[in-house]
């Protein structure tokens, strides 16, 4: 298979090195930052363009990866799916729900894949907590609360992550890891209220309770205009017990849980905690493509869910 990455940023030098990883895939990279794509790749035998457009033309491509700023994502899609290419897009699926319907008229009419990286559901620990949901082995929920915090990223091509217009802010680029999860275990809540903290100064805040039958979901993102280490924890009570993802271990009831280990910040050079998951969330869906089948596990409907309940937490949203 050969895969068209699209952006060779931060995020785009995970996914590559997870398919340099990977047997019989080929790779063409399209950024425009060619010197610096080159820079990183270290590898002549990598087609390098500065127009992912160029590249869509003139190589032989089974699908693109989208990982560019997110602003840019839902263009990009719409090209790639309008020229045949299965798609891969990160997350979050788009700047506006609007933009992330207009994806999924374009994956409809051509036929072609569609699939938001939304790694979490990828993630060990996730996958740990939602197997504990799915089992009721520890019984019903009764509270679920997730923290994803970091230093305001200051890292990013031309700044655009702090651009609220091309980001969507800390609600939008950060927090929106565990809404996904939260609805995508969960489904929709019955309702939801939430504050945001806009401190002026790079440093942002959002919390969001999600109400639910019986218990409740509360999910924290945090950009601090401060050096601090990126974490992302949660402590999941249950009538039975509890389950806790804290300081990269996975905790059921006091015991440690063993789940294989994936790779870290170190392995990646990006602020993540627990970075397994890329490689997997990459397989499932050429997976997805080489059987035919609709990526079931994160489907383009339930990611633009995760745009929309974003856009309605920062509607209804306390601001602080
Ligand atoms: N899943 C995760 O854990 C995770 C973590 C970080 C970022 N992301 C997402 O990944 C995406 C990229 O983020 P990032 O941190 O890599 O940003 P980045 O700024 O580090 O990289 C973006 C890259 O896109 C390139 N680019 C810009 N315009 C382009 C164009 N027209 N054509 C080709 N390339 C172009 C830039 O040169 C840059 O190299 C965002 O949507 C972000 O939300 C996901």
């Amino acid at each position: 298979m050969k895969v068209g990455l699209i952006g060779i940023g931060g995020m785009g030098f995970v996914h590559f090195n997870c398919y340099k990883k990977m047997e019989g895939v080929k790779i063409a990279v399209a950024d425009i930052r060619v010197d610096m794509a080159k820079e990183k790749i270290k590898d002549d035998s990598v087609p390098v363009y500065a127009s992912y457009e160029e590249m869509i033309e003139k190589e032989e491509l089974d699908f693109v990866d989208i990982c560019t700023p997110s602003y840019l994502h839902a263009d990009m899609a719409v090209y790639a799916l309008e020229h045949g290419l299965h798609t891969l897009c990160e997350k979050p699926m788009s700047t506006s729900s609007a933009e992330a319907q207009r994806m999924i008229d374009a994956s409809e009419k051509s036929g072609k894949l569609l699939m938001i990286a939304h790694v979490v559901r990828f993630m060990s620990p996730y996958v740990y907590l939602k197997s504990v949901i799915d089992s009721c082995e520890l019984g019903k929920p009764v509270h679920i609360i997730m923290h994803r915090l970091s230093e305001a990223p200051k890292w990013s091509w031309e700044n655009w992550m702090l651009v609220p217009e091309k980001s969507g802010g800390v609600a939008l680029d950060l927090s929106v890891h565990d809404i996904d999860f939260t609805h995508y275990v969960f489904g929709q809540p019955k309702s939801l209220s939430a504050t945001y903290h806009d401190l002026k100064n790079n440093s942002n805040h959002v919390s969001t309770v999600f109400e639910y039958d019986g218990f409740s979901v509360e999910t924290v993102g945090g950009w601090f205009n401060a050096s601090i280490p990126f974490r992302a924890e949660y402590l999941a009570v249950f009538e039975n017990g509890y389950v806790e993802s804290k300081g990269g271990k996975i905790i059921n009831c006091g015991k440690e849980v063993s789940v294989e280990a994936g790779m870290t910040s170190e392995d990646t050079g990006i602020n993540l905690s627990g970075a397994d998951g890329y490689a997997d969330e990459i397989a499932y869906f050429m997976d997805c493509i080489k059987r035919g089948r609709q990526p079931m596990r994160v489907t383009p409907e339930s990611s633009k869910n995760s745009v929309e309940l974003v856009e309605k937490i920062l509607k209804v949203a306390k601001k602080v």
